[in-house]
């Protein structure tokens, strides 16, 4: 028996305990779940991880080589290891090997000076910002632009990641094609989507009769050398490192939009803040690691009870994104089913991320949470000061409504007739932010983050990798390139309805 099963025996061993039973059985549960750390309160005692819990799954982090994994992320050392390749993004928050975090403060440098220039109108005159990326290279600069930039009137930023045409439209109905500064953003320079997408603005462009419309063309990318070939200047390509993931890249020249909507001061604060989370995850013990507890609770739930999913719901509305941007980061990053060693996983990985914003889910999908009969851990995120001109009672409400959720879920109430009962010791995470600003988002996005890291690491899969988006890239190219003949009947017939 390997060290790693009989942790997992171990921890199977523990016997299971309503979680209002736990606070009557642990008088200082509050105190010992929950944690302050960059402005961000978390509080895991409404899960059942019980003392008992967190020992065995500290044990199984340490049979599972956690600190020296952690080490090697931190060191930029190979730990995506079927790509060859370290995963710095640490480094881009100046936590990383010293010349990782030499180059990405030079690529730093380059992105301040562009928005300088762009300030200062070399580029011409620029009001609309037309972000083009997918994945990684949207998600991120969307959430930090929906969340942070509300108030700004710096620059008017969409962000266009699908292939449909229709989302461009809508943003070319708004824009002023000779005010628009075109954001090519993507790692690889090759995403079909992107590429798409950015061909149509220069036409757009064009045929608003823009002069030299490739002037107004940033590119953000990990491969200068593609985007050069498809016709964009050297001095106008924000680069970054190849060890950057996409999911992992709004710290670098991906964030460039948002850096420049929120000013430059505002993404420094981002980075500080990661990088106090960073500096969190990496020194502190398993029992008050705050990424490595919240890894314990998706492992408890997704590999000991079958939880299948986990619900993130925002109660704030300037992360009403949070959702989208952890599906990606998660569902991509630990949706494997080998490990490092290409032998299968014993169980069930990443668990489906979905989620929204409240109070509006709460009128929409809480029947299930508090009655269906699937198990759903939830995490509730809110901002404990509002950021609105509205009077406090709204804020108000929407905290309470939050708290009150949790504590329904736990608590249930019984009741004569069925239909009205609720079981109760349904599982949540509360996480407060003392407020909504660049350095706590910073903070809670590294935190997610390592997170993600942490549950790959106790599952022994590689979370840098994503191979199983190539397959269905793959088969429509070749829709495009070799017809459909060697395909079933029924992808043959929709082929033929849909495009004729
Ligand atoms: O298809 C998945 C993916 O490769 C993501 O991992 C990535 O974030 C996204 O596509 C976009 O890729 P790129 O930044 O290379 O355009």
């Amino acid at each position: 028996m390997t060290v790693e099963k009989g942790a997992w025996d171990a921890l199977r061993s523990v016997s299971e305990t309503r979680l209002v039973d736990l606070f009557k059985a642990e008088p200082d549960r509050l105190s010992r779940l929950s944690f302050d750390e960059c402005g961000l309160h978390f509080d895991f005692s409404k899960t059942h991880l019980s003392t008992a819990l967190v020992d065995r799954f500290s044990e199984l982090a340490e049979a599972c080589g956690f600190a020296a994994k952690r080490d090697a992320l931190f060191a930029g050392a190979v730990v995506n290891l079927s790509e060859s390749r370290p995963a710095e993004h640490p480094a881009e928050r100046g936590q990383g090997a010293p010349e990782s975090v030499a180059r990405a403060r030079n690529f730093h440098g380059r992105m301040r000076a562009m928005i300088d220039a762009i300030e200062a109108e070399v580029l011409g005159p620029i009001r609309h910002i037309l972000h083009v990326g997918i994945g990684g290279s949207a998600l991120g600069p969307d959430l930090l632009v929906d969340a942070l930039g509300r108030d700004s009137d710096r620059y008017e930023v969409a962000v266009v990641s699908n292939v449909d045409g229709a989302a461009l439209d809508e943003v070319f109905r708004r824009f002023d094609p000779q005010a628009t500064l075109l954001v090519i953003a993507s790692k690889t320079f090759t995403t079909t989507e992107t590429m798409m997408n950015a061909r149509s603005v220069l036409t757009w462009m064009d045929e608003d009769n823009v002069d030299d419309p490739y002037s107004r063309v940033v590119a953000l990318t990990a491969a200068p050398e593609k985007a050069v070939e498809w016709g964009i200047d050297e001095t106008r390509i924000l680069p970054f490192a190849e060890s950057v993931g996409g999911r992992y890249s709004l710290w670098s020249s991906i964030g460039f939009p948002a850096a420049l909507a929120l000013g430059w001061d505002a993404f420094e604060h981002l980075l500080e803040g990661a990088a106090a989370m960073d500096r969190h995850f990496r020194f502190t013990a398993p029992q008050a690691n705050i990424p490595l507890i919240a890894a314990f609770v998706d492992q408890y739930y997704s590999r000991l009870r079958a939880a299948e999913t986990r619900a993130v719901f925002a109660y704030d509305e300037r992360l009403r994104l949070l959702p989208d941007y952890l599906q990606q980061l998660e569902m991509e990053s630990n949706g494997k089913s080998v490990k490092t060693d290409g032998s299968p996983v014993d169980g069930q990985t990443a668990a489906i991320t979905w989620g929204g914003v409240g109070t509006d889910a709460q009128h929409a999908v809480f029947q299930l949470l508090h009655q269906g009969t699937r198990l759903v851990p939830v995490e509730f995120v809110a901002a404990i000061e509002p950021d609105h001109v509205l009077d406090d009672s709204h804020h108000r409400a929407l905290l309470i409504n939050c708290f009150a959720q949790g504590a329904a879920l736990m608590a249930g109430k019984a009741n004569d007739d069925p239909a009205r009962a609720y079981a109760g010791d349904r599982p949540s995470t509360t996480i407060l932010l003392d407020r909504l600003d660049a350095a706590r988002l910073g903070a809670l996005l590294a935190f997610y983050e390592h997170r993600t890291f942490a549950n790959a690491v106790l599952m022994g899969i590689n979370p840098f990798d994503q191979f199983g988006v190539e397959l269905g890239k793959e088969i429509a190219r070749s829709i495009e390139s070799e017809g459909t003949e060697r395909f079933d009947a029924s992808t043959r017939a929709l082929i033929a309805r849909g495009l004729g």
